[in-house]
């Protein structure tokens, strides 16, 4: 996108050119985007989501139609490009579960050994779904499917956490980046899961950098949560901004009331990245279980899905039992800007007051 490009006019293009009433889109949050949020937002203007990876065919199909069922709003659905197998290492796992038998329920022996939702299925029951778009996260999906994409008129957006990652996207066919900062809460999409947590670089450095380096549209992602956000994205150079933790208090997210009160009180400092919870570098809430297994003389965590197995049920029970220390947390460094009123009403003001801001 050239530089030279009025702001908002660059903003509308992308609005225009994707059915959209305005440039805010929903950012995919597995576990965390209930058909009920995606329709508020789509029925705001902006672009709703679904975070896919944990989810069977069946579960993505039947998310898409309710949406549809809900609204004329479209949506973007998404999945993680998969990481080959992990290295098994008995011993390490056998640490990680005394360490995590200390946090919750004794950690049975057999619960690294997660099976995964097949990708090659999960991508035909997204082509099924038929999405405005489909989103990447940690990689880059495959020629064939992007060729299927295409034919069908469904944009891909990928998500680039880095200029290297997106230069890539943009060679493979990307419609649009979704320039990632490490603000953002939830997962890194760095496609090497080795330098999830080395390469971090924050929104502010990203952004005009990808814009600079591609020629598609930059979706601006990470810490935007209020109109002052909205508007420095688009200042640097992005043409829609794509938002997570700041639509997690809306009561359409319907998520836990003790991390969604959580979100409120917590400062940016109040956040860390971690492998603790899956394997995979994540931004979670600063809970007394993610400080701890981030610690010295913690275990280091296994890699993902192994982790994401071993620490399911202090997870689940801390979820049930309401208690945020031992819960997954997800929280970009922006939470307390997340606003707890209905989600088409935080889409409107964060567009009305981006345009006070810029104008
Ligand atoms: C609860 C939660 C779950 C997430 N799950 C996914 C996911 O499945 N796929 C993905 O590409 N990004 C995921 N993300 C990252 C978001 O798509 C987005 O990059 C991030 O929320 C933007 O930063 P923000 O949270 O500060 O707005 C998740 C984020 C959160 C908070």
């Amino acid at each position: 996108m050239p530089q030279s490009r009025p702001i908002l006019t660059r903003a509308l293009d992308f609005s225009k050119a994707h059915g959209l009433g305005v440039p805010i889109l929903l950012a995919p949050m597995a576990g965390a985007c209930p058909p009920s949020l995606s329709i508020a937002v789509g029925r705001a203007g902006g672009l709703g989501a679904c975070g896919a990876v944990l989810m069977r065919p069946e579960d993505i199909l039947a998310w898409a139609s309710e949406v549809r069922a809900g609204g004329e709003g479209g949506f973007q659905i998404n999945l993680w490009v998969p990481d080959p197998a992990p290295a098994r290492n008995a011993r390490a796992e056998d640490a990680v579960r005394s360490f995590l038998g200390r946090w919750g329920p004794e950690v049975a022996m057999d619960a690294g050994d997660v099976r995964l939702p097949d990708f090659a299925t999960q991508c035909e029951a997204l082509l099924e779904a038929s999405p405005a778009a489909i989103s990447s996260v940690m990689g880059l999906y495959p020629p064939a499917f992007v060729e299927r994409m295409r034919a069908r008129g469904i944009r891909w957006l990928a998500t680039a956490t880095t200029v290297t990652e997106a230069r890539a996207a943009e060679d493979a066919g990307a419609d649009a980046i979704v320039a990632q900062g490490m603000e953002a809460g939830g997962h890194r999409g760095a496609f090497d899961a080795a330098r999830a947590e080395v390469d971090l670089v924050g929104l502010f450095a990203l952004l005009p950098a990808v814009v600079d380096a591609v020629k598609v549209p930059v979706i601006a992602a990470g810490g935007i949560a209020d109109p002052r956000g909205v508007a420095a994205a688009l200042v640097l150079g992005a043409s829609a901004v794509q938002i997570g933790t700041g639509f997690l208090r809306c009561p359409e997210a319907n998520l836990p009331r003790t991390w969604a009160d959580a979100l409120a009180r917590s400062l940016p400092e109040h956040t860390l990245v971690t492998r603790a919870f899956s394997g995979r570098a994540a931004r979670s809430l600063a809970t007394a279980y993610a400080r701890a297994a981030t610690g010295a003389d913690a275990p280091p965590p296994a890699p993902y899905p192994v982790q994401r197995g071993l620490t399911r049920a202090m997870r689940d029970a801390a979820t049930k039992a309401g208690d945020l220390e031992g819960m997954q947390a997800w929280a970009g460094q922006s939470a307390a800007l997340a606003s707890s009123r209905p989600a088409a009403e935080v889409v409107r003001e964060l567009w009305e007051g981006a345009l006070t801001v810029l104008a």
